[in-house]
């Protein structure tokens, strides 16, 4: 089924070109989504629709049922829900209870709309999504570095895109070793198109993996302001985007004036600010319809089941547990961890002079260090 983008607007080259092609929704995919919003139901939904277009086995549905829920002992698993397909790019219910997190949590300037969110299961799946629907193979992203190693495995391995590596670590700098260096991004730039390279966008993660660097508004505005210059996306990796421990000092591209929506992708997930790696749970905002087709279809190979659905929304949805139990836990224990480490540092003489307090990582220099 068509989902009303003419080929016109295919020439368009904020997507890939091997997105341009074939990227029609089928019709179940299409209908599917349609129609499990609004399920009919005898007593509460008697208008809604009935699938006739699935193939699903329910004869032993209460069996199945009553095994799960003994198994899980969780009253959240005694409902027929988590049995069969979802909607695989999250459904409505948990898309709705991330919109209002992250309105929340990362200060968004706008209302975050459901229907720009969509869920895989982890961030790297969603990079490997997103090196697809942006990028063909061979193109390449700009990425400050150091940086968390595998983001290049995440866009290489299945998407066929590298990294152009832009270093941007100087530790003579007196003020701020790890500051956005425009001017670098911008000679890395032309110095990969001289090259004959096709850079498609930059990757930041913010705050970094391993540094602990958080950019600031300035930092992110001039990012933002040359990539749309340049016509490049903007992928925002804000995955530790929570773990500043309470101290702020971290800020989102979603809080800031947004010079090119369409090629800026905010990308977030539950496996490091809430320490849930084992869940797979990421997710990407973005605003562009052809971006949001071809990331849905993506979904349905690397879509979070439906159990683990409902338990990721029954977790955010808490916001008391969240902003009273788990938050203040979490980060007293994480100031404590930061005293504890620096002091075991300190005693052995290894100085962490490029590093920054309000994540979880130490920065340091270990080359002049010497265990007997
Ligand atoms: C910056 C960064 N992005 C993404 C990931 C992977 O996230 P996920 O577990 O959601 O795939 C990691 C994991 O270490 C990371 O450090």
């Amino acid at each position: 089924m068509n989902l009303g983008i003419s080929q016109m607007e295919f020439k368009n080259d904020l997507i890939s070109k091997r997105s341009q092609v074939n990227s029609n929704i089928d019709f179940l995919t299409t209908n599917f989504i349609k129609v499990s919003a609004n399920i009919y139901d005898p007593l509460t939904n008697p208008q809604g629709y009935i699938n006739l277009g699935v193939s699903e086995n329910k004869l032993c549905e209460d069996i199945m049922l009553k095994k799960i829920a003994e198994i899980s002992g969780s009253p959240d698993f005694s409902s027929t829900d988590i049995l069969y397909y979802c909607a695989l790019h999250g459904t409505q219910q948990l898309r709705r209870t991330l919109s209002k997190f992250i309105e929340e949590h990362f200060k968004s300037k706008e209302k975050i709309d459901e229907e720009k969110i969509v869920c895989m299961d982890g961030v790297s799946a969603i990079m490997n999504a997103l090196a697809f629907t942006l990028a063909d193979p061979g193109d390449v992203f700009l990425c400050p570095t150091p940086v968390y190693n595998r983001i290049r495995n995440d866009m290489l391995e299945v998407g066929g895109v590298d990294i152009y590596e832009v270093p941007m670590f100087n530790k003579t700098s007196p003020d701020d070793p790890f500051k956005m260096r425009i001017d670098l991004l911008e000679s890395c730039l032309q110095k990969a198109r001289h090259g004959g390279l096709n850079v498609r966008g930059v990757i930041l993660v913010n705050p970094n993996n391993p540094t602990g660097k958080a950019y600031n508004p300035h930092e992110l505005q001039q990012l933002m302001t040359f990539c749309k210059r340049e016509e490049l996306h903007v992928i925002a990796d804000e995955i530790y985007a929570l773990t500043t421990q309470g101290q702020g000092g971290f800020t989102s591209v979603l809080s800031l004036s947004i010079p090119d929506p369409q090629r800026t992708h905010f990308v977030w997930g539950l496996s490091k600010d809430f320490g849930l790696s084992g869940f797979r749970c990421g997710v990407v905002y973005s605003h562009d319809i052809r971006i949001l087709a071809r990331l849905k279809q993506i979904a349905t190979f690397q879509a979070i089941p439906a159990p683990t659905q409902k338990l990721i929304n029954g977790l955010l949805s808490d916001t008391e547990w969240i902003d009273k139990v788990y938050f203040p836990a979490y980060y007293e224990r994480a100031k404590a961890m930061y005293k504890l480490v620096k002091e075991v540092l300190d005693e052995l003489s290894i100085q962490t002079p490029y590093s920054c307090r309000n994540t979880l990582f130490f920065w340091m220099d270990l080359s002049q260090v010497h265990f007997d």
